[in-house]
């Protein structure tokens, strides 16, 4: 029997950082599912990734420095190249004759593409096998090079699951999201079809909601047509949603990284703005923080509740999509650790609720 509580997948594509905060030359530290990783983007502007702990006194690579080619440590100054293999050791000898690939540090297997960084995270065995298997999550109908005009990164105080759950509840909005320009206070019924897709689900293209009237009003000024959505959520937790309205088509992507048990990295990407659009690009940028801001307060209020361990009484059909995320993940760790393929539990069903 496999535990939700605090489970954390491997073998999978985590969401590591938007392109454009790893510069050439330079390396950023970051913590994913609890190891300390470093990424390095070489003057050529490839990525890469090591375990950031020196293997000789475990001082975090981090601290050294990195000349756009290796990392040199701190303290006694060994170097890695971008594979992890150890390099240099100043203090030996020449005939001191010391096999230097006993000192590599673990390397993590990246892609990047459409101006996001992507990290697999393995179990420990044969990662790099396991990883060309798995696809990186891709915003369908932009080209690789293609990078984002909007990019948000926001924090949250709770396990991953919280994070998840939240962004994916449909029945918060009124509550969570209650501004002027998203919807009125009015609860409307809702009706959408859900079909399983790629290790999870997609919320079939649909008219945006009545009780979005005034997004959709916003949408239609700015596009001069009715706005229809495609919503798609596929584990560890990357959540791509495509908004078409007159000939534009706008797309985010917004994916869910867990840094430890307590706190959770949410990125956000937008792709698709008309180019007259981009005069709002600030303003834009001071919705989306403040959105993702309102779902982070309300997690952060939920950790208060949380300490205390109580059972989550999760319902039909609001929660459906949460329900469906704890299947998810507990599908694909059977499906790991008994080494078969992994079989979806979502069907294709209607769904239904006030919000
Ligand atoms: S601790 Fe890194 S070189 Fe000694
Ligand atoms: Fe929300």
């Amino acid at each position: 029997m496999i535990d939700n509580k605090n489970l954390l997948l491997r073998n999978l594509w985590y969401y590591a950082l938007p392109s454009c905060l790893l510069k050439p030359g330079k390396m950023v530290a970051r913590i994913f599912l609890g190891e300390p990783v470093l990424l390095m983007r070489s003057q050529d502007g490839k990525v890469s990734a090591v375990r950031d702990i020196c293997p000789h006194r475990a001082v975090p690579l981090s601290c050294g420095r990195f000349d756009g080619q290796e990392v040199e440590c701190c303290y006694h100054g060994w170097r890695f190249d971008p594979a992890g293999h150890c390099v240099t050791i100043p203090s030996l000898l020449p005939e001191q004759d010391t096999d230097l690939s006993r000192f590599d540090v673990q390397s993590y297997p990246i892609h990047e593409t459409q101006g996001n960084i992507w990290i697999y995270m393995s179990d420990g065995d044969k990662s790099q096998a396991n990883a060309s298997e798995m696809e990186v999550p891709i915003v369908p109908g932009f080209a690789a090079e293609q990078q984002p005009q909007l990019v948000e990164v926001m924090r949250f105080p709770c396990f991953i699951d919280h994070a998840v759950t939240g962004l994916m509840d449909p029945a918060h909005s009124p509550y969570v999201h209650r501004v002027w320009w998203w919807r009125s206070g009015e609860l409307h019924e809702e009706v959408k079809q859900f079909d399983p897709s790629p290790y999870g689900f997609t919320v079939r293209r649909h008219k945006l909601s009545e009780n979005m009237e005034n997004m959709s009003r916003l949408y239609w000024l700015v596009g001069g047509g009715i706005p229809e959505v495609e919503i798609s959520f596929r584990l560890p937790g990357v959540r791509i949603e495509e908004i078409t309205f007159g000939k534009h088509r706008l797309c985010n992507l917004t994916a869910v990284t867990p840094i430890s048990d307590t706190e959770t990295e949410v990125n956000f990407v937008l792709y698709g703005m008309p180019s007259w659009l981009t005069v709002f690009k600030p303003l834009i940028h001071v919705l989306a923080r403040k959105f993702l801001g309102q779902d982070r307060a309300v997690v952060e209020k939920q950790q208060i509740g949380l300490k205390y361990e109580p059972v989550l009484r999760l319902i039909k059909d609001s929660d459906m999509q949460a329900q469906w995320y704890y299947q998810l993940k507990r599908e694909f760790a059977r499906a790991t650790s008994e080494k078969r393929e992994f079989i979806n539990p979502v069907k294709s069903v209607l769904l239904r609720w006030f919000a």
